[in-house]
């Protein structure tokens, strides 16, 4: 019995269940294309990418993150009080010392709930994972109090203009973490890589963009993908092995999951991950490989080879069929909002999910999980989905969950023209840390129950408000709306321009 008088240990704890932030505005790729004066193609199939979500002057990070985790409660019917853990992951930093965490319990303290640990967890794009980790391993420990975890994720993710800009992107997500859920994250199945580089990293606290150095950035998200899938294959090789499961696997491989997801800068990037574990694979002549490529590549040296062009086309080419199966299901938001830093491979597992019409052909599959963050830290890890008996929280509800986001994402998002989007990333840019401060953009793009900045005092105190929605602009045909959200966005920049705000 631990301390609190609980006397089984925990078991199956995982995702209960889920709630997921959608911005209102986008911009197309392709038009951001012709804007940026590059080559055709260079953004929606060079980087795989469709469309990138855009914030406005409404939303910072503790508006998304407080709207998604009063979503939460609101749809599972929580009371605030069964909450004993809330973590938080972000690279999006509003403070230097106060987490967004302390900003979460305004929703809690009303019902006298202020017994909630967790802080922030902040590495780049992994504090997400961290933060999961942690929720998961309070549960597992002898501090636990038998009520349930939720872990909160979110980035508005932008560049400086230039050629990162175009893999940027935005989201959020609360998840429901406790025992008896309907996909699980497999004890023992973990590997890590964990070094020191400078990749991708925000050493200017006044600006909202990354110092990035993206090539090496990639190549370093590479070399940990191989070293945590060659941890990863021997850890839950012993793992399985010593549960002495009658169905005992032999290896693991590719072909041991369903689906194979990773954090997503952009989506072309996981093409090339899935072609790297599936080189991994080869180099490990597991018995799935064709002889022909195990002995067309029995000498390679792996580690030399993360610049090989033409290595990379190859297996390309050999593992389209696995990355059509197990990788692309996963890519839907990522390919239509961009890269969310946090909660990105979080979102490739929704997609994946909800990708799935019938949740029964998921009982019992395993899916690959890959999480990286700049700096840099890693990990690999896997879920289990899983009937579940006598609970509310089953895989059906987490799909419906995420269905609702995709119902917003393709039929309730604004496009904004590639000018539009300069000039409110600009403005971003210049608002970053100005006070007093009220947002002043069109809030047409709210929608009802969203949290919304209200404004920022001199003394940098935030004040969120929830958004109701009174009026009957959400009945209008989407042609409509985004014609005349277009033009309150042009009237507001064109209004900004003649009281002197110019860019
Ligand atoms: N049609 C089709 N493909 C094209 C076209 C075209 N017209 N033009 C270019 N391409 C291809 C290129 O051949 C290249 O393909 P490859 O990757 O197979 O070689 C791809 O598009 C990208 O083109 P590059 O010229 O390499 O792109 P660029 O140097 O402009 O920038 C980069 C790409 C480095 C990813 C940049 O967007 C960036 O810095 N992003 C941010 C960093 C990042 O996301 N890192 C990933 C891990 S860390 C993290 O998550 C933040």
């Amino acid at each position: 019995m631990n301390g609190n008088g609980y006397l089984h240990h925990p078991s199956s704890i995982g995702i209960l269940a889920c709630e997921l932030y959608i911005p209102s505005l986008y911009v197309d790729q392709s038009s951001l294309e012709i804007y940026d004066n590059v080559s055709k193609g260079k953004y929606t199939i060079g980087l795989g990418q469709q469309r990138m979500s855009l914030c406005s002057d409404h939303e910072d990070i503790c508006s998304l993150c407080l709207t998604v985790l009063s979503r939460l409660l609101d749809q599972t019917g929580l009371h605030p009080k069964q909450i004993g853990r809330l973590d938080v992951g972000t690279e999006t930093l509003v403070d230097k010392a106060k987490s967004i965490k302390s900003v979460l319990m305004q929703l809690f303290v009303d019902y006298d709930n202020t017994d909630v640990e967790g802080v922030d967890n902040i590495n780049a794009c992994y504090g997400g994972t961290a933060a999961l980790f942690n929720a998961i391993h309070w549960i597992e420990s002898s501090f636990w109090d038998g009520r349930y975890a939720v872990v909160v994720m979110g980035d508005i993710a932008v560049y400086a203009k230039g050629n990162a800009r175009p893999t940027g992107g935005a989201g959020a997500c609360a998840l429901l973490i406790g025992p008896n859920a309907p996909i699980v994250f497999e004890p023992g199945c973990r590997s890590s890589h964990m070094t020191h580089v400078y990749d991708f990293y925000k050493p200017d606290l006044s600006s909202p963009y990354p110092v990035v150095d993206g090539h090496l950035s990639v190549q370093c998200y590479t070399s940990a993908l191989d070293t945590c899938y060659t941890h990863y294959c021997k850890k839950a090789l012993m793992n399985i092995e010593s549960q002495s499961n009658p169905l005992s696997i032999h290896e693991i491989n590719l072909s041991t999951f369903a689906a194979i997801l990773f954090h997503t800068p952009y989506v072309k990037l996981t093409q090339k991950s899935l072609a790297r574990l599936y080189l991994n694979d080869i180099i490990r002549a597991c018995s799935y490989i064709p002889n022909v490529l195990i002995e067309k590549y029995k000498n390679l040296d792996i580690r030399s080879s993360l610049n090989n062009k033409d290595l990379e086309r190859d297996l390309i080419e050999h593992s389209r069929e696995l990355y059509e199966q197990k990788t692309l299901p996963g890519l839907y938001f990522s390919q239509n909002m961009g890269n969310m830093y946090t909660p990105s491979v979080y979102y490739s597992l929704f997609s994946f999910l909800s990708s799935q019409s019938n949740e029964e052909q998921l009982y019992d599959r395993r899916i690959l999980l890959f999480s990286y963050g700049s700096g840099l830290a890693s990990s690999m890890y896997s879920v289990v989905c899983r009937k579940v008996h006598e609970s509310r929280f089953t895989l059906a509800q987490i799909q419906k969950s995420i269905k609702r986001a995709r119902h917003i994402l393709d039929y309730e998002r604004i496009e904004l023209t590639p000018d539009l989007m300069d000039k409110l990333l600009l403005e971003r840019e210049k608002n970053e840390h100005k006070v007093p401060f009220i947002p002043l953009q069109p809030m047409e793009t709210l929608k009802s129950d969203d949290i919304y900045l209200k404004s920022i005092d001199k003394n940098h105190r935030r004040y969120y408000e929830k958004f109701l929605r009174n009026d009957n602009s959400i009945e209008k045909n989407k042609e409509d709306m985004n014609r005349s959200i277009q033009q309150l966005y042009t009237e507001y920049f064109q209004n900004h321009k003649m009281n002197g705000y110019t860019n």
